[in-house]
């Protein structure tokens, strides 16, 4: 159910029989005031505009055709041509009971009309380099794009996840050469890479101060890349390791990638010179300082010097770049995508658009084939600052989510000092990487943001908490009345302002997890989940349910709105990655 999209196109209907031309824009939008109607369609003026005629004359001829029998209570036309549409209660109260009564909420399924086709969505997220630990900047690839596939999937759409892991850099000759001295003095390779940072930096000291062992370590990448066995074992066990730890990090997480998922960059080896011949032969990229590469003429500055796009250096190595040219044809032409979306921090988005002029150039990357770099900002500290340890370093992602465990328990713990320690355990885990996501994924992703634990784990405003608490009330009122929730229906009907406006609230979900899938932005869900748990709040101030001597008719109708609630909330959580609970 998409309330904006039936009312576009029953005014855009309208539009034409008062002989405005096919395709004319009826601007249908949420009214901002509850007395400009529900709804507001202000696509006449622009059009009268245009045609040179009086807005309000259109207008009125516009409403005379609008069929609105049943759905709209009452049209109005307000000002120089705004057209107001007040809802019909009963009409809202009939789509309320579709839904609550549908597993996927109202929302359309991808493929049930001609229009609205089935999509094949490739989404590149998450991606940690291999050499190390997860840390905190792989945060928000990792969860934002969790987000949009768990949104991509309700809606119906088929989505590939892919997990780029950086797996096969030049970083792994200086690590692969440092293993072999290691296993070499007997030590076992697990014991060696428990600790993937420590085990980095004295790779890293070694390489910068350690006579002959940059060499070694470069001797190891040429013979890595070509293929060579004994290489390739090292980096076998090197590569399990880091994936293991990744997992347990996802899991935590509550992120749905598995290893399936995961397609490295060492995946498209092989097909590296395939790219770079092709590319040389259609004569898009050329031999300069001994280099391949692409002179992008399209990005030429105002002295016409196009930027420089290496696709393989002059010692034959190939680049992160030649790797995502070859992943651009993967993903069109084995992976059948229709659109390809990826999520990185802002400071790749060149790289990407270049990626993009070159595949699109070259046909790795088909025109009808959409390719969406999503970029986000940084996680900034309380000082403004990039987010980082005390001392400067690195925040390892394990710990600051095992320290949002330890601090979600000491906020539960004082508001119910008497739960268990295994209850008050679970509930920690669900609040605490909920509050971190949330805190996250309710942010404009284009902007870098403020890690606050303080607000995070608040119980007022947009948090996590905020919202599991106004899911767990409702689980109260529920068992308060002793009330099955699976079970239970009943005819609602829509009465005081808080209940019509909790309705229009709800019908919304399709429109906002559309914007959500189009855009990449889950903070427009976070937004959404926000204000619904908001107006429930005022709601139950205003609306007795359990109330003595109430009239069971209202009493029935007041639960089944609060069951579509529920539902509703745990749902959207639920897209989020965010855990609910009955009791909190
Ligand atoms: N591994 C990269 C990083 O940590 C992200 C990879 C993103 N995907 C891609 N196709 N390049 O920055």
């Amino acid at each position: 159910m998409n309330i904006k999209q039936l009312l576009s196109e029953k005014v855009s209907a309208a539009m034409v029989m008062a002989g405005l031309p096919e395709g004319t824009n009826p601007a249908v939008s949420l009214s901002s005031r509850p007395n400009f109607g529900d709804y507001q369609a202000n696509g006449v003026m622009g059009a009268a505009k245009k045609l040179k005629i009086n807005p309000r004359e259109l207008a009125t001829t516009v409403v005379d055709h609008l069929d609105l029998a049943g759905i709209a209570d009452h049209i109005e036309l307000a000002g120089p041509g705004f057209i107001n549409i007040h809802l019909d209660k009963s009409w809202l109260a009939a789509q309320l009971a579709n839904m609550t009564d549908d597993e996927k909420l109202g929302v359309t399924q991808r493929g049930a009309t001609q229009e609205d086709k089935k999509q094949t969505v490739v989404v590149d997220y998450s991606a940690p380099n291999l050499a190390k630990e997860m840390h905190v900047g792989h945060l928000r690839s990792t969860i934002i794009g969790d987000a949009v596939v768990r949104a991509l999937e309700f809606r119906g759409d088929k989505v590939i996840r892919q997990n780029h892991m950086g797996d096969w850099g030049t970083q792994f000759g200086m690590l692969l050469a440092h293993l072999s001295d290691k296993l070499n003095a007997n030590e076992v390779a697990e014991t060696a890479l428990s600790d993937l940072e420590n085990f980095y930096r004295e790779a890293k000291v070694r390489f910068d101060n350690e006579e002959g062992f940059a060499d070694r370590a470069r001797d190891y990448v040429v013979k890595l890349q070509g293929g060579d066995k004994d290489c390739l074992v090292l980096w076998k066990l090197f590569i399990d390791i880091s994936i293991a730890h990744s997992e347990d990090i996802y899991q935590k997480l509550n992120v749905t990638l598995t290893r399936d998922d995961i397609m490295g960059e060492s995946a498209y080896n092989e097909d590296l010179p395939k790219v770079v011949n092709e590319l040389m032969t259609k004569g898009i990229a050329e031999v300069s300082e001994g280099a391949k590469v692409v002179f992008i003429n399209e990005m030429a500055n105002k002295d016409g010097d196009a930027p420089v796009f290496i696709i393989q250096k002059t010692g034959g190595g190939y680049l992160y770049a030649t790797t995502d040219l070859s992943a651009c044809r993967y993903r069109s032409d084995e992976l059948k995508a229709d659109r390809i979306i990826i999520f990185t921090d802002a400071r790749q988005s060149l790289h990407f658009k270049q990626v993009e002029i070159v595949a699109r150039k070259a046909e790795l990357l088909p025109e009808h084939v959409g390719y969406d770099h999503c970029p986000f900002g940084m996680m900034m500290g309380d000082d403004g600052k990039p987010f980082k340890t005390r001392t400067g370093g690195t925040i390892k992602l394990a710990e600051l989510l095992d320290e949002a465990i330890v601090r979600a328990k000491a906020v539960i713990k004082e508001k119910n000092p008497d739960y268990p320690e295994d209850k008050l355990n679970e509930i920690a885990a669900k609040v605490g990487i909920g509050a971190v996501k949330f805190a996250d994924l309710s942010k404009n992703r284009t902007s870098d943001y403020i890690f606050n634990w303080k607000t995070m784990l608040s119980f007022e405003g947009a948090t996590a908490p905020y919202l599991q608490y106004a899911y767990s009330r409702i689980q109260s009122i529920f068992s308060k009345a002793e009330i099955a929730q699976a079970n239970f229906s009943a005819d609602i009907s829509i009465i005081e302002p808080q209940e019509k406006a909790l309705a229009l609230k709800l019908l919304q979900l399709e429109e906002v997890l559309d914007a959500v899938i189009s855009e990449s932005m889950p903070n427009l869900l976070c937004n959404y989940l926000y204000e619904l748990a908001s107006l429930y709040m005022s709601f139950y101030e205003a609306c007795p349910i359990l109330k003595e001597g109430i009239d069971p008719a209202v009493k029935q109708s007041r639960l089944a709105l609060c069951l579509s609630i529920s539902r509703t909330l745990k749902q959207g959580l639920d897209i989020l990655g965010i855990e609910v609970m009955e009791r909190m």
